[in-house]
């Protein structure tokens, strides 16, 4: 059974529409907001101003948690409890019972960290034309010991740990490296300069060297302009499910129709990442404006009310993508979530229309959409799955379940296709046709024509 899912219906709606607000703002006169005004109110009885408090999710905020997460294993268990949105999921119980135990559990795992080297340029050339791969020898190990004193230095640490830091190995994509073309069709991408970002080589620890994914695999992209990776863009290309599939296949090993069924269903862009429980594939989010999202994955699996739960969640995904047998150091961690709480989105696209249609189709969101896709981001407080009426299974399933899902958010959200958490929908307008199949999410349905053509010129410029 699912515990009471945090479900806060009446705060939703009296909530003020915060994104949409923002976007009315810079439509009406082009400057972003300001921050805030800082309190600096003297404490009563002292003569010294007291520190003026800091602004949550600022820069300096996030920063004022580094010793709590890095050095204080009392915070860090407080922090994953207030963190788990349903403690009687499989993924909250799994935490729960190995997670902050100080002398057992994963904080007695021995710390990893590997000598890695990223698939640059010339050791890609070497595995696609058949040498003999690039040898770890002589490779001095990941990080250097060295804790980061600034916020660059923690980003600077966190954009290398993103690329570079493996989840675990994964021998197969040994042959995407091998033969380029079949590579590409499974989504691994090349960069203009000739690198494979999302691959490196990794010296395991059982002393062998394979090739090993890590988060830039699912979470970095190619700008379609041919500018490049982006960091945080979702790699919708990445076909996971086929590329298991025919490892298996090559090995020859005996395959179970179920495993075979599993790994087709997913197909591109989709992935199930806990692999311990029953299949729910899922699509792949792009990561801009995580700062501003108070729940996180789409079942809101958890509460990000402090970047310590983000730290968390990236700690034990390390721990359990690598089989359990190591822990991240948490300096990489900590750098890690310094870097994805600053990942922002690429420009939105340019708008060449009547300002008109883009004024009514901000108030038409505000009217029909605003209450649930109501902060900066666009997304808001989870939403019961009867009321949103999408597949339930991931909502309600015991893997991470929480009864119901979070408003996607709706950063860059044109360029966000499919749609819905299983990437079910495949454009905007379908999403908002009436005569859409695919259950649930049955907003904007009312709408008459002119009202729908704003409505997703609106979204497009998100
Ligand atoms: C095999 C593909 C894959 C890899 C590798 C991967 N992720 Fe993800 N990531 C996903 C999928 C799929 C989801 C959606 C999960 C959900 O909503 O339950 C996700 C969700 C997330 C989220 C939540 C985003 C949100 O909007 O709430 C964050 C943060 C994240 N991943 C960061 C990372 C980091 C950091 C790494 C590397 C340590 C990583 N991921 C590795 C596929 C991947
Ligand atoms: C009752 C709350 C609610 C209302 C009202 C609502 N949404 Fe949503 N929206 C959600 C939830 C929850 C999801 C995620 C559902 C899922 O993934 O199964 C979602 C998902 C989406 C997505 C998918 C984004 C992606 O990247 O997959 C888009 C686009 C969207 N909503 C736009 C709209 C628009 C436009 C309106 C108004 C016409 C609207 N929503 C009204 C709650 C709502």
């Amino acid at each position: 059974m699912l515990g009471a899912p945090m479900v806060h219906g009446a705060t939703r709606l009296e909530r003020p529409a915060m994104w949409l607000v923002g976007a009315l703002a810079l439509l009406a006169c082009g400057t972003p907001e300001a921050p805030p005004p800082r309190d600096t109110t003297p404490a009563a009885g002292s003569d010294a101003p007291p520190d003026p408090p800091l602004r949550p999710w600022s820069d300096e905020w996030i920063d004022a948690h580094a010793g709590a997460y890095l050095d204080d294993p009392g915070a860090r268990r407080v922090a994953l409890e207030a963190s788990l949105t349903n403690a009687h999921n499989l993924y909250s119980e799994t935490r729960l019972a190995a997670y902050g135990q100080r002398t057992r559990g994963w904080d007695a795992l021995p710390e990893w960290n590997p000598r890695v080297r990223p698939i640059d340029a010339a050791t890609a050339a070497a595995f696609s034309e058949g040498r003999v791969a690039p040898s770890m020898e002589g490779r001095a190990p990941f990080w250097d010991g060295v804790r980061p004193t600034t916020h660059e230095g923690w980003i600077a640490l966190g954009a290398r740990v993103f690329a570079e830091l493996p989840l675990r190995t994964e021998p197969y994509w040994e042959r995407a490296l091998r033969e380029p073309e079949y590579g590409d069709a499974l989504g691994v991408e090349r960069a203009p300069d000739g690198a494979v970002p999302g691959l490196v080589l990794v010296r395991d620890v059982d002393g062998t060297t394979g090739t090993a994914i890590t988060c830039a695999l699912c979470h970095t992209a190619l700008d379609p302009s041919g500018a490049g990776p982006v960091p945080g863009r979702a790699r919708r290309r990445l076909d996971y499910g086929r590329a298991r599939l025919d490892a298996y296949t090559a090995r020859g090993a005996p395959l179970d129709p179920r495993s075979v069924a599993r790994w087709t269903s997913w197909g591109p862009g989709r992935a199930d990442v806990l692999e311990d429980v029953a299949d729910v594939p899922i699509a792949i989010p792009d990561l801009w404006g995580l700062r501003h999202q108070r729940l996180l994955t789409q079942a809101g699996t958890l509460r990000h009310d402090t970047p310590l739960a983000l730290a968390i969640r990236q700690e034990t995904q390390y721990v359990q993508a690598n089989h359990l047998r190591t822990r991240p150091p948490r300096v990489l961690m900590w750098a890690l979530t310094v870097y994805l709480e600053s990942l922002a989105p690429p420009p939105p696209r340019a708008f060449e229309g009547p300002t008109a249609a883009l004024e009514q189709g901000a108030r038409v969101f505000a009217s029909t959409c605003g209450r649930c896709h109501s902060n900066a981001a666009g997304s808001g407080a989870l939403v019961p799955i009867e009321e949103i009426g999408t597949d339930p299974e991931l909502a309600t399933g015991r893997a991470r379940g929480t009864g119901g899902y979070r408003p996607s958010p709706l950063v860059r959200v044109a360029d966000a296709a499919p749609y819905l958490h299983h990437g079910a929908v495949p454009t905007l307008e379908a999403l908002l046709d009436p005569a859409r199949v695919e259950p649930g999410h049955r907003f904007g349905m009312e709408l008459d024509e002119a009202e729908r053509g704003a409505l997703l010129t609106f979204l497009r410029t998100r």
